[in-house]
């Protein structure tokens, strides 16, 4: 997999989604985020209907229970086919460990698997006194990212401008998957950090996870080209 732009269809029903998705005409079908809300009001059948349809799919439920529990989860999700499924790092490594054996297929085969760090909603005043994390932020979400490639996934959730840092730490082939991208000169909505797609390629993101500057355009199919010709042309 390349470098490649992932759309979260964060839509609450599946006609919007359709709707949506029926814009893009084109032979580049364009790689779709389902997020916790679509999934859980349709049922996996909506992954299979826009597999079918031809899209790659990155399932964002965010696991994180006991190993057992979640091993048997995810060999639930490897026959929906999808392409990128993930979990939280704090779930710990045995955790993650289980995970991916339950994401392999009896072939060997499965889909890729990243973690979540630190959510960007958790700030440090929140995980110094919630969470008794007294460590820097960015120091947790590398060290997190660490014991997710020594789990044997395969990259992270991040925001991009953590995208450079973890790459140096973890190596070029760990995947960086960031979300909070923003054309220059576009409404930045409720993302604080964020970055424009081309920066986001500089920086060295492998993809970009792009919503409302996409769902909410004008002209939605325009939006995503522009942000293919920006980060990955
Ligand atoms: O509309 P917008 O481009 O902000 O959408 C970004 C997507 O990425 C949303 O689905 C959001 O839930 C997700 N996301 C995020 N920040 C994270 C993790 C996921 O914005 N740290």
């Amino acid at each position: 997999m390349g470098k490649d732009v992932i759309v979260a269809c964060d839509f609450a029903s599946a006609e919007q989604v359709f709707a949506f998705l029926d814009r893009f005409t084109g032979e580049k079908k364009p790689f779709v985020k389902i997020g916790m809300e679509l999934y859980y009001a349709q049922g996996p059948a909506i992954v299979r209907e826009i597999k079918a349809r031809g899209h790659k799919i990155f399932l964002d439920l965010k696991l994180h229970d006991i190993p057992n529990t979640v091993k048997k989860a995810m060999s639930v999700l490897r026959d929906l086919d999808v392409d990128i499924c993930n979990l939280h790092a704090a779930g710990t490594k045995a955790m993650m460990e289980a995970a991916l054996e339950g994401l392999t297929r009896p072939d060997g085969t499965r889909p890729r698997l990243i973690a979540v760090t630190q959510l960007t909603s958790t700030d440090q005043t929140s995980m110094e006194t919630e969470l008794l994390i007294p460590q820097p932020i960015d120091e947790v979400v590398l060290h997190y990212a660490k014991n997710a490639r020594d789990a044997g996934l395969d990259g992270v959730v991040c925001s991009p401008l953590e995208a450079g840092k973890v790459h140096d730490v973890c190596g070029a082939q760990f995947l960086t998957v960031t979300p909070g991208v923003r054309f220059a000169g576009g409404d930045v909505g409720d993302q604080k950090r964020i970055m424009t797609p081309e920066q986001a390629k500089a920086i060295g993101s492998d993809y970009i996870v792009v919503g409302r500057p996409i769902t909410a355009a004008e002209d939605p199919v325009a939006a995503y080209e522009r942000c293919v010709r920006e980060f990955v042309d």
